[in-house]
């Protein structure tokens, strides 16, 4: 059986993409942006559909079932009603209303699909927070296990909790929009003066520069597995009353770093979805005395609260899907008609499930550009030595990761020893902030030296504390809070990724890269070898690894 998941909603929404499955495994999966170029692009993922066809080499008609993680538009509209008539949305019912007539007549999902000739045997639409849930199940080991899926709002939910036994799903507990652990952390993002929806990282990179705790359970609290956001005073606001002060809602973050308020207001916001986030899980790991949790949704992508409940909880398995955000709902729809033949099969999560290319297709890139370049017999013996020299690399190899991490595929890579190097990047490459971190990978066999607490993270999710021993070494990827968002490397899951690192170690004697993504600010990561090249020229960039080519700033 062939099967497509698609995140579409419709209307608003984010991060469209699609995934294919067939006979249970998710084959390929890519987000939209990664083809369009437009940042969490939230059109039709007609590139993305296109492009998993393409892998598959197949036509629609022979997809037997296109399921989108989401009900039809139609609920949602009618649900916006209902919550601006309870004045629970705060947002323009004019405005809701064209975009909804628009979206159901002219740019109607059918009408779309009828000009993309996208005839496939069967469509369906499910529960948007099944659809994250069944993005973890396949991925977690354990047979009987909780999944955890919160996020801003699906139709009428933010927070869903799951009973896995083997391949059944029981929904336990519901809990509704606008009362939303993400409607929370977007808020104090946007207090900030982050973009909320989108800068939410910045919060939880600024949090350990905050000194003092606000005293926020006015608008956050759990209690027996449930949370209560007060949305009233949240929704939209331009200020917060912080222990009997009033913090206006910053405009930019052009100066957060110098802003004690903002930098206090971050951390005291982690904090509180740090402590709501475990005693949620407590609640439930302990009522039905479980120790594999399994998470997705937006919030899933809050490292070091994730680092914080694996801890705590001292967890035997938790597998978060490093696609937590909507663009993983498209592997949870792809697997939905497996979920109801009860044909769910139990696997490793592989996260390069995007394009590559072979030599000859990147030879023929490089040579209709004229470029300087040459074929390496061992690259990564090579980027090593320059790693070693202090080069900033471009480093483009294998199928794109699917998910907002880098994992060594479509990365920018440097050397951790030098603290420089974090500013050098961030100035000359990434022309970001300061003061945001970067995340070390390291080869998994020497985690355990490197690392105070965890042994495996192959998908950069978690953050730890560095052991004494290895905190001055690589202190590029240490935290001002001395922690680190690590990427286990893992001979198994990407050889090549990991015999780069191992040449560094065996040079350096320091088995550990930094690793961002490969990407300007404001834009996608890279996917296209065209996407590597023009980043490669408009950044201060090194140097190039394209496959086994390494390329050069000077012409022919
Ligand atoms: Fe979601």
């Amino acid at each position: 059986m062939i099967t497509l998941g698609i995140n579409y909603l419709g209307g608003p929404g984010h991060d469209s993409s699609a995934a294919l499955a067939v006979d249970g495994k998710i084959v390929y999966a890519i987000a939209e942006e990664r083809l369009s170029r437009n940042k969490q692009d939230s059109n039709f993922p007609i590139l993305a559909i296109q492009a998993c066809l393409n892998h598959a080499n197949i036509n629609i008609e022979e997809v037997d079932d296109l399921v989108f993680g989401w009900p039809k538009l139609k609920e949602h509209f009618l649900e916006n009603i209902k919550l601006n008539f309870k004045r629970d949305l705060k947002e323009s019912f004019p405005l809701q209303f064209f975009n909804y007539y628009r979206s159901s007549t002219i740019r109607s999902v059918k009408n779309i699909m009828e000009e993309h000739q996208l005839f496939p045997k069967k469509t369906t639409h499910i529960d948007h927070h099944l659809a994250h849930a069944l993005s973890v199940m396949p991925y977690l080991k354990s047979e009987n296990a909780l999944i955890f899926v919160v996020d801003g709002r699906g139709i009428k939910e933010s927070t869903t909790v799951y009973l896995k036994k083997d391949q059944s799903l029981e929904e336990i507990k519901r809990i509704n929009f606008p009362n939303s652990l993400g409607v929370y952390y977007a808020e104090m993002t946007s207090l900030c003066g982050f973009r909320k929806y989108a800068d939410e990282w910045k919060v939880m990179g600024l949090a350990p520069y905050g000194k003092e705790i606000y005293d926020l359970d006015d608008y956050l609290k759990v209690e027996n597995g449930f949370h209560q956001v007060n949305h009233r005073k949240l929704l939209n606001a331009d200020q917060i009353e912080l222990n009997g002060r009033t913090l206006q809602k910053r405009k930019s973050d052009i100066d957060s770093i110098n802003d004690e308020e903002v930098k206090n207001l971050a951390f005291s916001a982690q904090h509180y979805y740090e402590m709501a986030i475990l005693e949620l899980m407590r609640y439930y790991t302990d009522l039905y005395n479980l120790k594999a949790v399994g998470l997705a949704g937006g919030v899933g992508l809050n490292c070091k609260a994730n680092g914080f409940v694996q801890r705590e909880l001292a967890l035997e398995e938790f597998f978060i899907q490093p696609a937590a955000t909507d663009d993983g709902t498209a592997l949870g729809a792809a697997l939905y008609p497996f979920y109801q033949n009860k044909s769910i099969q139990t696997m490793t999560f592989d996260p390069y499930l995007g394009n590559s290319y072979s030599d000859s297709e990147i030879a023929s890139i490089l040579e209709k550009y004229k470029l300087k370049f040459e074929k390496l017999p061992d690259v990564e013996k090579d980027a090593a030595q320059e790693l070693a020299n202090g080069k900033i690399l471009g480093w483009f190899q294998g199928r794109d990761e699917f998910g907002p991490r880098a994992l060594g595929n479509r990365s920018i890579l440097s050397d951790p020893r030098d603290e420089k190097m974090r500013d050098r990047v961030n100035e000359i490459v990434k022309y970001r902030e300061g003061w945001r971190p970067f995340a070390p990978s390291i080869l998994a066999e020497k985690a355990s030296e490197v690392l105070a607490n965890i042994e495996y993270s192959p998908y950069m999710i978690l953050t730890d504390s560095a052991t004494e021993a290895y905190e001055s070494k690589i202190p590029a990827v240490v935290h001002v809070d001395k922690t680190l968002r690590p990427q286990t490397v893992h001979k198994s899951l990407n050889p090549r990724y990991w015999n780069l690192i191992n040449e560094f170690y065996q040079l350096t004697g320091v088995p550990v890269v930094v690793n961002t993504s490969f990407n300007l600010k404001g834009e996608p990561n890279v996917s296209h070898p065209s996407d590597a090249i023009k980043t490669f020229f408009t950044s201060g960039l090194d140097l190039l690894y394209l496959g086994n080519f390494k390329v050069y700033k000077t012409f022919n």
